[in-house]
């Protein structure tokens, strides 16, 4: 076998790959945000690219330096206003290549004794966050997706024991689960993996910017009650990724208190808002959780994926995952995270939050979450001031807002909101998306980032202004 690694290229190669490092940080604005390139051009780039014979690392960096890097959206460019993606603090990435070149399988200890020492740290730290006890159990998972279905699952367990054995035939009713119908899709998904269908997964209407109906929630749960059915649990959100609604938690859990229900908390982005002091009111109770999904790949800015699932449930989350197998020695007392979770092998990305944590501390992130609320609160101020509508009572990061030119009807105003994000995403100078809500279509742009400043709010103001005008001219 013939790598062609030496120690001496390896250090070569390290110090290219410290040196792009740098560069893409150092060198944020100088790229486009969208790199503006169609999936036919990138084909082509890549296409035939892995042959029998390698090209070398100093080559591979050098690709990546000319064809990866130019063509890669600019996450963390302080004008990508986008999906619930951040910029990771300066620990991350270095974190992440001494983790991948230890490759430490964080499935159990005796695998990764450090790391998971770490990870076990790191849930202490966020558990913290959240008000629960040191005795909380959690697990770093590929992101909130696994983190919310690991939740529900337990939730299924604790609530019907006998379907890990005889499955669903062993209810006499029907599985509900609750969710406001603007939680994220991902708990759907979660709840046609239990096998609950879609009619297990009753929707509550949300109102004002995307809060659940608490009284129609309570007397959903009671009809289906006196229905026959079997409500287990009630996913609250601890902001919503369309425009940042928080559910009031503490109400939810008098609600779950009430009625025997689970309470899963999905705080996968507003989880970040945790380090505000004072907290927002909705947060209270959210320590009152059976289980609690948070995404530090998210607001706390660590590199993607890491999501978190928290949960007080020891037993409950060995009796849902626990399969020995008899090859790989056991953990002794405690329970390896193979056993009490949905992952067998796994990246040790505790290691990656815990050096950035290290190296950054909670201060720093907090930090970034306050000005990004200040900054986004900033934002609808301007775009308010230039005559845009803006929806009202946000908290958290994400403003929402929308240019009606008068005379010009309903469906058509919708086209000129998607109209305004794609000219704006083709100029390269910025990036958000467009989300609907309550029958409408608004710009909706989001802050993760820990390197937007006042001036960049400035120009995507005025951006946003400019481009607005220019393409209504076309609806006059
Ligand atoms: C509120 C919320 N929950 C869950 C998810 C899914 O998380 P992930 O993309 O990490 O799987 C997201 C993603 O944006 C989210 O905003």
């Amino acid at each position: 076998m013939n790598l062609r690694v030496t120690s001496e290229s390896l250090k070569r190669a390290s110090q290219r790959a410290s040196e792009l490092y740098t560069e893409i940080f150092s060198e944020l604005e100088s790229r486009r945000v969208d790199p503006g390139v169609t999936r036919e051009e990138m084909r082509t780039m890549f296409s035939n690219s892995i042959n029998e014979k390698g090209v070398g690392l100093d080559q591979a960096l050098e690709e990546f330096s000319e064809k990866v890097l130019p063509n890669s959206m600019g996450t963390p460019h302080p004008l990508y206003f986008g999906l619930v993606n951040s910029s990771p603090l300066p620990a991350g990435p270095l974190a992440d290549l001494l983790v991948s070149s230890l490759n430490n399988n964080g499935g159990a200890f005796h695998q990764s004794p450090a790391m998971s020492a770490t990870e076990q740290e790191v849930i202490r730290a966020f558990a913290g966050l959240c008000g629960l006890g040191a005795e909380t159990s959690g697990m770093i998972l590929p992101g909130g997706t696994f983190a919310n279905l690991q939740g529900l699952m337990l939730a299924r367990q604790a609530h019907f024991p006998s379907w890990s054995t005889d499955g669903p035939a062993s209810l006499d009713g029907r599985p509900i689960l609750y969710r406001s119908d603007v939680t994220h899709f991902c708990n759907d998904r979660a709840a046609h993996v239990l096998g609950i269908g879609q009619t297990g997964l009753v929707r509550i209407p949300s109102q004002g910017r995307g809060e659940i109906d608490l009284g129609h929630l309570e007397q959903q749960i009671q009809r289906d009650r006196a229905a026959g059915h079997l409500p287990f649990a009630v996913v609250a959100n601890g902001g919503t990724t369309g425009t940042g609604a928080l559910d009031d938690i503490d109400s939810i859990a008098d609600i779950c208190k009430r009625h025997n229900l689970w309470l899963h908390v999905d705080a996968c982005y507003g989880g970040g808002s945790l380090l505000l002091e004072p907290r927002l009111s909705e947060f209270q109770g959210i320590h009152r959780a059976d289980s609690i999904a948070i995404d530090p790949h998210k607001w706390f800015f660590i590199p993607m994926t890491a999501g978190i699932l928290l949960t007080p449930h020891h037993q409950l989350e060995r009796e849902t995952f626990d399969i020995a197998a008899s090859y790989i020695p056991s953990g002794g007392d405690a329970v390896d995270p193979f056993r009490r979770g949905l992952p067998t092998s796994r990246r040790s990305s505790g290691l990656t939050i815990w050096m950035t944590l290290r190296a950054h501390g909670w201060n720093a992130i907090r930090e970034a979450v306050e000005r990004n609320i200040r900054l986004t609160r900033f934002l609808e101020e301007l775009l308010f001031d230039a005559g845009f509508r803006v929806l009202e009572g946000g908290k958290l990061s994400i403003a929402c807002a929308r240019w009606e030119p008068a005379g010009v009807e309903a469906v058509v105003l919708d086209q000129l909101q998607t109209e305004i994000a794609q000219t704006v995403i083709d100029s390269g100078r910025a990036w958000f998306s467009t989300v609907k809500h309550e029958d409408e279509i608004w710009m909706r742009l989001n802050l993760v980032n820990i390197h937007t400043q006042d001036h960049h709010i400035d120009t995507l103001a005025k951006l946003l202004s400019e481009t607005a005008r220019q393409c209504a001219v076309s609806y006059d």
